[in-house]
């Protein structure tokens, strides 16, 4: 037996979804929040949108800045995601708070956060309001990525990283690399 809901108030049966970390920064203002709404859209030219409430400080300095970097956290740093996710630049400075070390993008502004794994350096090539979150669609300039954290296929190294992947609410959990399976159609 499957229960139907037709009066939708807890929307998040999509998870686990991974866990970025995104910000921009525009003028001495520079803002990170944790973002699970997100997705690739195009690989040629190579576009990623991020989903932001109007609400978040980061919306404004994404706004302002018309970029944005996205930085892909490992599990081991999940606190990383409470902090950027939990709290508000408009209450804190969360950059000097938690000290986060930042590193200089090699095209645009906004530094990339050191201990990701993966990040992109991204121009806002489009934004558009869905409901209560706006797309920011951008174009990936540029990509930081820790050694060998992805094989040559650009294939995650699972035996090396464990990505973060969230399951609503403050909970969290990652991958199993021994689920891993290389399978072809025949
Ligand atoms: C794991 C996690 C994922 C989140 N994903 C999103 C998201 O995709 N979009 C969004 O607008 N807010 C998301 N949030 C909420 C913001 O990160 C949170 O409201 C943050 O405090 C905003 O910070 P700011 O006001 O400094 O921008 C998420 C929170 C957590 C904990």
């Amino acid at each position: 037996m499957k229960k139907i809901t037709t009066q939708i108030e807890n929307f998040q049966y999509f998870y686990p979804y991974t866990v970025a970390i995104v910000g921009a920064q525009s003028g001495n203002q520079t803002n990170y929040m944790a973002c699970a709404w997100h997705t690739a859209l195009s690989f040629d030219p190579p576009l990623f949108g991020v989903l932001v409430a109007k609400k978040r400080l980061t919306y404004q300095v994404i706004s302002e800045a018309k970029e944005f970097t996205v930085n892909f956290i490992s599990s081991e740093r999940v606190k990383l995601s409470a902090q950027m996710g939990r709290k508000s630049g408009h209450d804190m400075d969360k950059i000097k708070e938690f000290q986060i070390k930042l590193s200089p993008s090699k095209i645009i502004q906004t530094p990339v956060i050191d201990e990701a794994y993966v990040s992109f350096e991204c121009k806002v090539a489009d934004v558009r309001a869905y409901g209560d979150h706006d797309l920011f669609v951008g174009e990936v300039l540029a990509i930081h990525e820790d050694e060998k954290s992805f094989n040559p296929e650009g294939v995650l190294n699972t035996g090396k990283i464990h990505p973060l992947l969230y399951l609503g609410s403050d909970f969290y959990i990652t991958i199993n690399p021994d689920t891993i399976k290389h399978v072809l159609p025949d």
